[in-house]
């Protein structure tokens, strides 16, 4: 069994990054891991042709979103990380999902949309500067758990977890509470 981690955060030290670790910590040792900083990758913005509705795979010249788009179709499991960056996930990982959804979904001769990823398990990780409860109030937390999800459902993944820390600004620490709840989650693989 494979996982992938994708780092959504240009903060390689940050809130979502070291939320991250704690969940893979908590995984199995018989469990690969490959850990993958989006905001390292070199990935072009999609053109919106839609001919990935009918290929395999995008049309644009090779890039990193190629790459990463065959580590998300081969993994038997993923875990997101996002900053919420206004109410959503960060563009970087915006911008691999937008170049990859032959990965997650197909559509059905009728148009429908056909899971590709179905019952793979997956975990979302974010955090945000609003403290709680204005975090949820005011969709922050809650618009880039929104957004991540609406791609994972689309691919047929199976939630095991969401780890959230808010309220960044005034408190950074991250407490032991949540980082056993991350392990915890990251057990559940
Ligand atoms: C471009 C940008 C947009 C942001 N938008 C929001 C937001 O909409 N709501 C919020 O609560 N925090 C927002 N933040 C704050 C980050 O979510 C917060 O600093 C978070 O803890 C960063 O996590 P990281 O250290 O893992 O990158 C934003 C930060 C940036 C840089």
């Amino acid at each position: 069994m494979n996982i992938l981690v994708l780092n959504g955060s240009p903060r390689k030290n940050g809130t979502v990054a070291n939320l991250l670790k704690s969940v893979v910590d908590g995984i199995s040792n018989s469990y690969d891991v490959e850990w993958i900083n989006l905001y390292e990758l070199n990935i072009k913005p999609c053109i919106g042709c839609m001919k990935c509705r009918t290929d395999q795979e995008c049309i644009l010249p090779q890039d990193d979103a190629h790459i990463v788009g065959r580590k998300i179709r081969d993994a038997d499991g993923l875990i997101v990380g996002t900053p919420t960056h206004w109410g959503n996930m960060s563009a970087q990982l915006k911008l691999l999902f937008d170049r990859n959804v032959p990965m997650f979904m197909g559509e059905k001769p009728n148009g429908m949309p056909c899971p590709r990823q179905k019952g793979k398990p997956a975990v979302i990780v974010t955090a945000c500067s609003t403290p709680w409860p204005f975090n949820f109030i005011a969709a922050e937390s809650r618009g880039a758990i929104r957004a991540v999800n609406e791609v994972l459902h689309y691919g047929g993944y199976r939630l095991l977890g969401k780890i959230v820390k808010s309220g960044t600004k005034a408190n950074p620490t991250i407490s032991n509470r949540l980082l056993t709840k991350s392990k915890i989650v990251g057990s559940k693989f």
